[in-house]
């Protein structure tokens, strides 16, 4: 007997029934609840009523329950640190890129100080909630730690991550929670002039839209770029081929302008060289021109290029009518060279004010074209005056236009690692970093910092290191990235990404590193770092820092003083933990003081003690034991503008004490402190 010819003796869940019935005659009055998924009761009633039903205030906003705890999470503080992994790292002591391991909530909220305002771009490829993505839960009680990690839910990399079906009644709600708070932590560290770019589908780009306008504020929303993919996704009955990123800006009252280089340039100044060299007549050449034009499709930030000069160089006509339509420009004569007489005025005045125009035309330099019309200094003017003139414009003065709405780009990133991992698959859809860097190159990015803190394969690290290493700009990043345990990813993986995973895993065996994400991450950023390194040669920073997120590197007591007895005293002796090492020490110390994670740290010996220098004299910190007045000397020497020093570091009680007025009196500028 097979199980479909077995008698179903349970009698049927009317309740369930009830809800689809309702769900079908009402799809609008169901709605996600902190249970999971309800019936809007308000709502409801007021579809049987004919008159309006008081209920509840009606208001214009996002609401999903966890709404209220999202704001909670992103607002508490928290007691973990960041620790550095020297080993992992590239050229530790003198990069400036980052790479931290970790829940990017805690990242967020450990980076407030050192970044607070000082990121200029942020991009983020978050999970897109296809229903088979792992979602992040923050809200849960310390209690339950141990149930997590029994039940499978959390490893021992402390990540919970929880699968979020698309029948889970909080669908939408859990991916809300994830993202708001993150988004909230994250806007504190843009700079005014800063930028967010946001990857997403049409899963929950509705839901991203309303968030950010509510965070970041509706004015300051930029656009949405439409991605077209080139190559569609055909398992819906539709082909899909899009996704898009949501654009931003921290404050929208300063000017922003977002660009791209015109597609196609070299192969038509190729072609403008080929006519010169062949001596092609040059009305002939401008009709090839426009053929290649139509031919390719190129928009009009190209096609309007369509003229060539006497030396093959291509040019344009720039309209010179006022260009708004609410309000009017100049109206002023302007004779034609030629005839001498006033050409037309456009119906809504000129573009310019008549000094500038006077000082584009050279009556002097009048040069009569092959079609009949005449160059007046940078000024076009066609036979007569009954046409409008246009100013001229070339094309190799204006390589870049706005950057478009829709951007076409194909989705190779999973080509492009393959190329980086000896041709195997090894992540499941990378972004390409043409993508990537069309986002960082539309801000023109300049000594900057880019942050992306769902970093996946680090192809944002990839991009900014191709763009940097072409620009020779000193852009610098700072990637965040989950140690996502690919085992646990295996079992629950479909077919699709089954293969993929494995390919990592093996990967990782061959080179002796634990299955996490983070291990592909920074092994990808080595291997892109040393591909370009060999390609271009650019003296740009190939190197980066790893940290990793971790409990904090004190002993809880230290946190909690009200809760100390007598007999925990001795805890006081040393508030470190054991096997936290200097370079740890440092790191919070870092983070505490607000400084940058990047500062150059230098190493030195003095008086047989190791001295960290951490950007210049921006701060000396030095962990080690029986610090005593002849090296509070030593330092003072060097006028640092802040030391740190362990509590239990000093020799004794009259040597700390010294150590402090010494520094004081030699070293007056010097802020000192004790962990
Ligand atoms: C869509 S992928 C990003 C892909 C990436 N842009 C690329 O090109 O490879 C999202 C990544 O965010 C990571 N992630 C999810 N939740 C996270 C969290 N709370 N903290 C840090 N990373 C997280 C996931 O592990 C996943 O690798």
């Amino acid at each position: 007997m097979s199980e479909n010819d077995k008698l179903d003796l349970a009698s049927p869940d009317l309740v369930n029934e009830n809800f689809e019935k309702l769900s079908e005659l009402f799809p609008n009055c169901v709605t996600e609840s902190a249970e999971g998924k309800a019936i809007d009761f308000d709502l409801l009633k007021q579809e049987l009523s004919h008159a309006v039903v008081e209920g509840n205030k009606e208001r214009y906003r996002l609401e999903w329950p966890g709404k209220k705890e999202a704001i909670v999470t992103a607002n508490l503080p928290t007691t973990k640190t960041l620790r550095p992994v020297r080993e992992d790292s590239v050229d530790f002591d003198n990069t400036e890129n980052l790479y931290i391991e970790g829940d990017n909530l805690e990242v967020l909220k450990l980076l407030q100080e050192s970044y607070l305002g000082k990121i200029k771009m942020i991009y983020i490829d978050p999970p897109y909630n296809t229903g088979k993505d792992f979602v992040y839960k923050d809200n849960f009680s310390r209690d339950s730690q141990e149930e997590l990690l029994e039940s499978g839910q959390k490893n021992e990399y402390n990540q919970r991550l929880v699968a979020n079906p698309e029948t889970s009644g909080r669908y939408h709600s859990d991916w809300l929670s994830m993202m708001y708070p993150r988004l909230r932590l994250a806007r504190n560290l843009l700079s005014d002039d800063g930028v967010v770019f946001i990857s997403i589908n049409n899963i929950e780009i509705h839901n991203a839209r309303k968030i950010c306008d509510e965070i970041f504020s509706e004015n300051n929303f930029f656009e949405c770029i439409t991605w077209n993919k080139r190559v569609p996704k055909n398992d819906k009955g539709i082909g899909n081929i899009h996704e898009f990123v949501l654009i931003y800006v921290k404050n929208s009252e300063l000017e922003h302008s977002f660009i791209m280089p015109k597609d196609g340039l070299e192969e038509i100044f190729d072609m403008a060289k080929k006519f010169k060299s062949k001596g092609i007549d040059i009305t002939e050449a401008e009709l090839e021109l426009k053929k290649f034009y139509k031919k390719r499709g190129f928009d009009r930030g190209i096609t309007l290029y369509n003229s060539i000069d006497h030396n093959y160089k291509i040019w344009g006509k720039i309209n010179m009518s006022w260009p708004n339509a609410n309000t009017f420009g100049p109206r002023y004569d302007v004779l034609h060279p030629k005839t001498k007489k006033p050409v037309k005025v456009p119906d809504r005045g000129w573009r310019w004010k008549e000094s500038t125009f006077n000082e584009a035309l050279d009556y002097e330099n009048v040069v009569e074209l092959p079609d009949g019309s005449f160059r007046c200094g940078t000024i076009w003017f066609a036979k007569d005056e009954n046409t409008q003139p246009s100013s001229i414009k070339y094309l190799e003065d204006v390589s870049d236009m706005l950057l478009r709405s829709i951007v076409s780009l194909k989705s190779d990133g999973g080509i492009e690692t393959e190329k980086l991992f000896a041709n195997k698959s090894i992540f499941s859809y990378p972004k390409p970093t043409s993508l990537l860097r069309r986002l960082v190159e539309s801000i023109k990015m300049e000594n900057g910092i880019v942050l992306d803190f769902f970093s996946g394969s680090a192809s944002t690290a990839d991009a900014l290191l191709q763009y940097n290493s072409e620009s020779l700009k000193r852009n610098k990043y700072i990637m965040v990235q989950l140690p996502e345990d690919l085992d646990e990813n295996l079992k629950d993986a479909d077919n699709n990404t089954k293969q993929t995973i494995q390919n990592s895993i093996d990967f990782l065996d061959s080179l002796g590193k634990p299955h996490l994400i983070t291990e592909l991450g920074k092994e990808r950023i080595r291997r892109a770092a040393k591909k370009i390194k060999e390609e271009t040669g650019a003296d740009i920073d190939y190197g980066f820092r790893v940290y990793r997120l971790d409990e904090s590197n004190m002993e809880d007591v230290y946190y909690m003083p009200q809760e100390y007895t007598q007999d925990k005293l001795d805890l006081f002796a040393d508030n470190v933990k054991s096997g936290r090492t200097s370079d740890d020490l440092l790191a919070q110390v870092m983070l505490d003081w607000g400084l940058p994670l990047s500062l150059k740290i230098e190493q030195v010996n003095i008086n047989g003690k190791k001295l960290f220098k951490v950007a210049e004299n921006s701060l000396y910190a030095c962990f080690d034991d029986d610090i005593d007045e002849a090296f509070a000397k030593a330092i003072a020497e060097e006028q640092p503008l802040r030391i740190v020093f362990k509590d239990s570091g000093f020799k004794d009680d009259t040597a700390k004490t010294n150590v402090k007025q010494l520094l004081k009196q030699l070293s007056p500028e010097t802020e000192m402190k004790v962990i």
